[in-house]
């Protein structure tokens, strides 16, 4: 299964409360809603980066299952995090295995004049991007990372994220007419949203240990593919395979047992149905997303959200 946050998605879905049905039995979040349309209406609670798997087009259906109150929000596949920029939670733990991409949120946090300084000076043109493509960029500032990160981001092919075995980034130049290389307003809020977090380079695992009940967390790791055909966006050099969907799951049980709140999304594969069927409510939603790198393939998909 093909999961990339290319540009054709660009379409915000404007706030949780857009088009959002009022959820019956679900509708402790309601109470909420209201305040979320307004937030997003500005359109700035948005993610500073596309993201393959990016939840922005989930994020009515996962709103449903968000619970009225919870303590710390806790996100161990950031990726984008656009539930999390659309919550704005107050307290949040938020972290990755990607180094780059948390240093990207540690510069856009601590230093976002800095790295719009950067942005704005950087050219569009490919002979640019394949220079910029090649720094040695670990050594450098936070800053310097997170404009790295964004430029690559918004003007490489597709929005993909992808590294040889050297861990060098190999996503061709993206042809793109006008790309929003350097959006202040959302980086802005962005780097506000984050004022109370540490973000931190962790394996998902151990990034929940300390995780409390009525404390919220939501893992929206790599999917299981859905077919042996599927091209399957690995993230990392080290891949999310079968056993690692496995410790998942076991951890997901672990923190639902002691009374945290778990909310999970993952394809509609049979084996996630296998995985969850028997401790959690396994519910199928429906997405638009784009299944293939041409717009015509575009369609909705169905998903599961796991709690
Ligand atoms: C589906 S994406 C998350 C998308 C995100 N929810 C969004 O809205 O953009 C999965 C993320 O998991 C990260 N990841 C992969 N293996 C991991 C692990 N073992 N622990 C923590 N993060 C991991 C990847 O770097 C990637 O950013």
């Amino acid at each position: 299964m093909e999961r990339l946050g290319g540009p054709g998605l660009e379409a915000p879905p404007r706030g949780a409360g857009a088009g959002v049905d009022t959820p019956p039995e679900t509708g402790a979040y309601g109470g909420v809603q209201r305040a979320l349309a307004l937030r997003g209406a500005d359109g700035t609670s948005r993610p500073f980066v596309k993201w393959a798997g990016g939840k922005r087009q989930l994020l009515p259906e996962l709103l449903r299952y968000v619970p009225a109150q919870f303590s710390t929000y806790f996100e161990p596949f950031v990726g984008g995090g656009a539930l999390f920029f659309q919550l704005r939670p107050r307290r949040a733990v938020l972290t990755d295995v990607n180094a780059r991409l948390i240093r990207t949120y540690l510069g856009v946090k601590n230093h976002v004049d800095e790295v719009i300084g950067l942005l704005s000076s950087y050219p569009h043109t490919e002979a640019f991007f394949y220079e910029l493509r090649d720094w040695e960029i670990d050594s450098r500032s936070d800053a310097e990372v997170a404009a790295w990160f964004i430029y690559l981001n918004k003007t490489g092919f597709n929005g993909l994220y992808r590294v040889n075995r050297k861990n060098r980034f190999n996503v061709p130049f993206g042809r793109y007419d006008k790309p929003a290389i350097c959006d202040d307003t959302t980086l802005r809020a962005c780097s506000l949203a984050l004022a109370e977090t540490e973000p931190r380079v962790e394996d998902f695992e151990t990034a929940v240990q300390a995780a409390m009940p009525g404390d919220l967390v939501y893992f929206d790791p790599p999917y299981v593919p859905v077919s042996a055909t599927s091209s399957f966006t690995s993230y990392t050099q080290q891949g999310f395979g079968p056993e690692a969907q496995v410790r998942l799951r076991d951890v997901a049980l672990a923190l639902k047992r002691r009374g945290v709140h778990v909310l999970l999304s993952n394809s509609s594969a049979e084996s996630v149905r296998a995985l969850y069927g028997a401790d959690f409510e396994v519910i199928e939603v429906s997405a638009i997303r784009l299944v293939n790198s041409k717009s015509t393939k575009r369609g909705a998909v169905t998903e599961f959200v796991i709690r």
